[in-house]
């Protein structure tokens, strides 16, 4: 045995492992160890294997395969370690679609948005781009956190773990791409990033999205009781229907605004880019809830479903005072509220359940077609960066 072999010291053997201590060092003749005296060298008789062994395999062996129809989105009572068959198959098909849409923030040309920003954009329009920076920063990170660490945990079919799993791997993306727009344009990052627990307005948001990641962040959450389920419920229907579905859809609307008039193009870009996604994490979130809803006969309290919805128009309310305190060219404050109002009704009507603000109108009619990246494309002429590599995503 040369030097080398004999510095193994048997780590790579498999069976070295349930060798004891004393045999061990039997091997280990290459000076790490001295070697044992002769009355030492006692072998230990190899053991048989036990019967238990032999019956754990066979009850293995006779296990039935799981029945699909005992997956649940919470609580299943089966094994929850196999993908297929599916329950749920429109989970496995949000995480094939997610997979067609790359990016990094890398690709997109920020060089027109330096000099916009220092010599293009008025004081109330560095003010609306800088605090909606500031609030994305903070509420990117909310978004990771609820999704990874309170929702995917209690989730019970993998099917529906693993389009999660991709999620929170966006939602850091998404910091990243603000994290980049920040340093481009070359703005102080710790007083970016500070902005929320100095300005009340963005902090009455943030406020309201961790005390719902907190509620259900309980070690003691216990999703048989009734009251904890339904507790779990409105948090993820808070997340997926308003954080995701409401305050990101039209949280990026103040930039496209610029973008339409061809300011800033190059973040317009990274947010059309989130926005695709948060569209399909608003839809995957209301489509758990929906079926949670549904298998536990969980019915949800209208009038809680209703303060929800109100307390987060009074957050968004303050927000876009703060934000518009002057109106930007084509942008308001009134807005940006009324579009908050239409689609909220939007995102209560996939939940099935009644509008939050009846009689709200479309105020921004040019948010989808914008957000859609294909007309910015053909009018200012950035990059042009299919953001999916297979069929198209429905819109
Ligand atoms: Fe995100
Ligand atoms: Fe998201």
């Amino acid at each position: 045995m040369n030097k080398a072999d004999s510095s193994l010291n048997g780590w790579d053997d498999p069976f070295a492992v349930a060798v004891p201590a004393a045999t061990r060092s039997l091997f280990n003749t290459g000076g790490i160890a001295p070697a044992l005296k002769t009355a030492e060298m006692v072998v230990p008789p190899p053991v048989a294997p036990e019967k238990k062994t032999l019956l754990a395999e066979q009850d293995i062996a006779s296990l039935p395969p799981i029945n699909p129809e005992d997956k649940r989105i919470v609580n299943a009572k089966t094994d929850i370690n196999q993908l297929a068959p599916f329950k749920y198959p429109w989970g496995w098909e949000f995480f094939l679609n997610a997979n067609k849409n790359h990016w990094t923030p890398l690709d997109i040309n920020m060089s027109r948005d330096i000099h916009d920003f220092h010599h293009r954009l008025t004081t109330e329009e560095r003010h609306v781009y800088t605090n909606v920076l500031a609030y994305l920063t903070t509420s990117d990170i909310l978004a990771m956190r609820n999704i990874g660490l309170a929702v995917m945990e209690k989730m019970s079919a993998p099917e529906l773990q693993i389009y999660q799993a991709r999620q929170v791997y966006e939602e850091a993306l998404h910091t990243w791409t603000y994290q980049h727009c920040i340093e481009t344009i070359g703005l102080d990052q710790s007083e970016i990033y500070n902005r929320y627990r100095v300005v009340p307005e963005i902090h009455g948001k943030i406020r309201l999205a961790n005390a719902r990641l907190s509620s259900v962040l309980r070690s003691d959450l216990n999703l048989d009781n009734r009251d904890d389920l339904e507790q779990f419920a409105m948090s993820y229907l808070f997340f997926a229907a308003i954080f995701e579905g409401c305050w990101f859809y039209n949280g990026f609307s103040p930039i496209f605004a610029l973008q339409r008039r061809g300011l800033m193009t190059g973040t317009g870009e990274q947010l059309q880019y989130i926005l695709r996604d948060e569209v399909q994490h608003c839809a995957f979130g209301l489509r758990v809830v929906r079926q949670l809803l549904q298998e536990e006969s969980l019915r949800l309290d209208p009038k809680a479903v209703q303060a929800l919805f109100e307390e987060s128009e009074a957050a968004e309310g303050a927000y876009a005072h703060y934000l518009l305190k002057e109106p930007i060219l084509g942008y308001s404050a009134e807005d940006h509220i009324g579009q908050f109002r239409f689609v909220a009704n939007r995102r209560a009507k996939q939940l099935q359940l009644p509008e939050p603000f009846p009689g709200a109108t479309n105020k921004l009619d040019w948010l989808d077609e914008q957000a859609s990246m294909r007309k910015e494309k053909n009018f200012f002429e950035t990059r042009v960066t299919e953001y999916q590599t297979g069929a198209s995503l429905s819109w």
